[in-house]
């Protein structure tokens, strides 16, 4: 059974090899009339992508202030320093230049000069959000998806041990995403195969329900699915290859817009849910993160949700059916860790290079629960239990 929905996707794409060249135009048309322009901690120096948006800016006459330093899990202080250079300067739009932990800065920094009070107590989910200054985005990694979500995930580093949270609103989408895959290039592959396997776990986390769903949404996760895998595995040894880029980068738009998941109810964001907690006591890449749970998170609650690990075996990794589903269903998520290996990814805690103790699995799981809610997931609802298993399971593994 699939249910109403209502999908809107405020943000303009603009995509293609010369798509920056747009972007001074583009915030014009927002109405900027001064920018922020906000990035990670240099490699859109390095690679000359920085240069060739300032250009842009310059040639559109549009005056701006730089912030660079952004750290892969943001900080809120750099947030709060985005917000008072934002206001010295006059700055009123935001442009990330980057991935997903520039845009979720710049969206951060967007709500702060809009709302009353410590921006972070909206992600201590204290407050809503009532504005948020406009937000372009440039973005030089696929994978977050930010760059058309509704999402903010920012990590408190003024506390001990830090806290990443997250926060979701229509108000904060971007207004523009410029997408040249050019400029996704010259990512190290770590980071490129991290991407690839955080759009699929966007995809999978709506398309693992026990909710309802439409077929044809279905139908689209299942290409989107098989499509960067496909990519994934073909950017490990050929990765400035255009098309291939740019299949994966609208992928992972199109994975974390909303529509993956348009008429099913749910969605499983379990594994995004206990991986932002290890990335906040450890610090690790996302998607590297999510992958070193996401095996043991399916073996615990594949029995569950049979059905749509059955079709997930079949239609994206290829397994054949044997008629037994058990065999099938496990098949499919033995097949989903080889190619996690194959792309280099981890599939357990200590590839990550992370070895919690007992109680920092017990923190962890605190941590989830204040984050979220004492029950999450869908395929299977989980409790604390529940998540000091699937951490158990990926730590001993
Ligand atoms: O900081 P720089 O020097 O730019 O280096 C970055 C960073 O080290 C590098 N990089 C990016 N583009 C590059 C490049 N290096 C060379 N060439 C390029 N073209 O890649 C590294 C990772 O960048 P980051 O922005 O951290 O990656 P990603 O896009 O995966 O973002 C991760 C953050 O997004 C959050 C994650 O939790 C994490 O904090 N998420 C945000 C979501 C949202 N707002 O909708 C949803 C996601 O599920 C996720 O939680
Ligand atoms: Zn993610």
């Amino acid at each position: 059974m699939s249910y109403g929905f209502e999908f809107c996707l405020p943000t303009k794409v603009v995509f293609g090899r010369d798509a920056h060249e747009k972007t001074g135009a583009l915030v014009k048309e927002c109405g900027g009339t001064k920018v922020l322009l906000h990035y990670g901690s240099g490699s859109v120096v390095r690679n000359g992508v920085l240069d060739l948006v300032k250009a842009s800016l310059d040639a559109a006459g549009v005056p701006y202030a730089e912030l660079g330093g952004v750290v892969p899990n943001p900080h809120l202080s750099k947030v709060y320093e985005g917000i008072d250079l934002c206001r010295k300067e006059g700055c009123d739009f935001i442009l990330a230049v980057g991935g997903g932990s520039v845009i979720d800065s710049s969206k951060a920094i967007a709500y702060g000069l809009r709302c009353e009070g410590d921006v972070w107590d909206l992600f201590d989910h204290k407050g809503t959000a009532a504005d948020c200054a406009p937000v372009g985005v440039v973005l030089t990694i696929a994978a977050s998806g930010s760059e058309t979500s509704n999402s903010c995930v920012i990590t408190n580093d003024l506390v001990e041990p830090h806290l990443k949270r997250w926060y979701d609103s229509e108000i904060a989408r971007a207004r523009f995403a410029v997408m040249n895959p050019e400029f996704t290039m010259t990512l190290p592959a770590y980071q490129t195969a991290a991407g690839c396997a955080d759009i699929m776990m966007h995809t999978m986390e709506r398309y693992f329900t026990n909710g309802g769903s439409l077929e044809i949404t279905d139908a689209l996760c299942e290409a989107l699915l098989r499509t960067v895998k496909d990519a994934a595995l073909k950017l490990v040894g050929d990765p400035d290859d255009y098309e291939t880029r740019a299949a994966v980068m609208w992928a992972g738009s199109l994975s974390h817009d909303g529509l993956m998941g348009c008429g099913c109810v749910g969605g499983d964001g379990v594994c995004h849910n206990l991986e932002h907690e290890v990335g906040a006591l450890f610090g690790v890449t996302h998607g590297a993160g999510l992958c070193a749970l996401w095996c043991h998170w399916a073996r615990y609650v594949h029995s569950e949700c049979m059905y749509k690990f059955k079709r997930f075996a079949v239609n994206v990794m290829g397994v054949a059916d044997t008629g037994d589903d058990e065999r099938t269903v496990l098949a499919g998520i033995d097949a989903m860790e080889e190619f996690f290996r194959a792309i280099g990814m981890p599939t357990n805690l200590r590839e990550l290079g992370v070895e919690p103790t007992e109680e920092e699995i017990r923190q962890m799981t605190r941590m989830c629960v204040a984050s979220n809610a004492p029950e999450i997931g869908s395929a299977k609802v989980f409790r604390e239990e529940d998540m000091v298993k699937v951490y158990q399971m990926a730590a001993e593994a």
